[in-house]
């Protein structure tokens, strides 16, 4: 784990001015969070590879669906189709969830027609938001069923109460842009092994909400619109907050895994920090670099980078 990006974390929750991050600083450029499609085989050996509760996967929703739901896909289903005659695989075409937070298991967010850009990130923002409530009141009954410290506990129940507020606040800048928050959905899953909330903790917290703190304090500092640099700034402070609290969780999760744990967590930790890099090689369009300050490519690759 990265000193640097441990001190990055810190000046933010105690709201130090952006502008002295030489990475946040400056001019937006464009933000890109382009359409994916990727396929996967359905079968091999022939053995039904994508199974779902209810046996083989029938249609190729059930197929994406299930995909989703494994983590294999990061996203919202735009649309899918199956491959060959008979199918041997499936293309499931979605948008990739860009902005940072800790999702739930499973997370799944409906795609709407957004009546504008800025409208549908927005909503999709609050989907996630929203999400993240579910997903750290789940972080706390773990550590409390690994025997973690209390203030890790007391930590991550107050980070779902602070989840709430964001996901409220962003919704209401969906609204203003003309967009409903997207509905979302996720797994309820039993109490996972410690590396498994290892694991969880290092692609969601110590990745994707220090990404998200850093993304947010940069919108804070260059959206043009001020009720988004007014929201984006509080929710800057609290994501930092989350990454301190996600880098705790770290410490003393990996203080009680064998060292070969700990290696397989940092390249979970780095994998997804590579997919955020490959999430943002785009530069954003118009109103998104502008109303929201979203950062250029060059910027968010940046950003990424002071946390690997
Ligand atoms: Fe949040
Ligand atoms: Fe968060």
């Amino acid at each position: 784990m990265n000193d640097m990006a441990r001190t990055w974390m810190r000046r933010i929750a105690l709201g130090l001015p952006v502008v002295t991050l030489p990475f946040i600083s400056g001019f937006g450029g464009c933000y890109g969070c382009p359409e994916t499609t990727d396929t996967f085989p359905l079968s091999g050996d022939g053995a039904v590879v994508i199974m779902t509760d209810a046996g083989p996967a029938a249609s190729c929703e059930d197929a994406c669906g299930e995909l989703i739901r494994r983590g294999s896909i990061s996203g919202s289903l735009i649309s899918c189709q199956f491959v060959g005659d008979p199918a041997t695989a499936v293309e499931c075409r979605y948008d990739p969830y860009c902005p940072g937070g800790r999702r739930p298991t499973g997370l799944q967010v409906a795609s709407r027609e957004p009546s504008s850009a800025v409208g549908g990130w927005l909503a999709e923002l609050a989907a996630v938001e929203a999400a993240s409530v579910p997903a750290f009141e789940h972080v706390a009954r773990e550590l409390t069923d690994h025997g973690a410290p209390g203030r890790l506990v007391s930590g991550a129940r107050r980070s779902a109460l602070e989840e709430v507020r964001h996901a409220r606040a962003i919704a209401g800048l969906a609204r203003r842009y003309g967009a409903e928050p997207s509905a979302a959905r996720h797994t309820l899953t039993p109490t996972r092994t410690l590396e498994e909330v290892a694991r969880d903790n290092a692609v969601e917290g110590c990745a994707r909400e220090a990404f998200g703190a850093l993304l947010a304090a940069r919108q804070s500092a260059a959206a043009t619109d001020p009720a988004v640099a007014r929201v984006f700034g509080a929710i800057a402070r609290d994501e930092a907050r989350h990454a301190l609290l996600s880098y705790a969780i770290w410490d003393w999760t990996t203080e009680r895994l064998d060292a070969r744990a700990v290696r397989r967590l940092d390249d979970a930790r780095r994998e997804e920090l590579g997919a955020l890099q490959r999430r943002h090689e785009e530069d954003p369009e118009g109103a998104l670099a502008t109303a929201l300050g979203l950062p250029s490519a060059e910027r968010s690759q940046d950003m990424i980078a002071q946390l690997v």
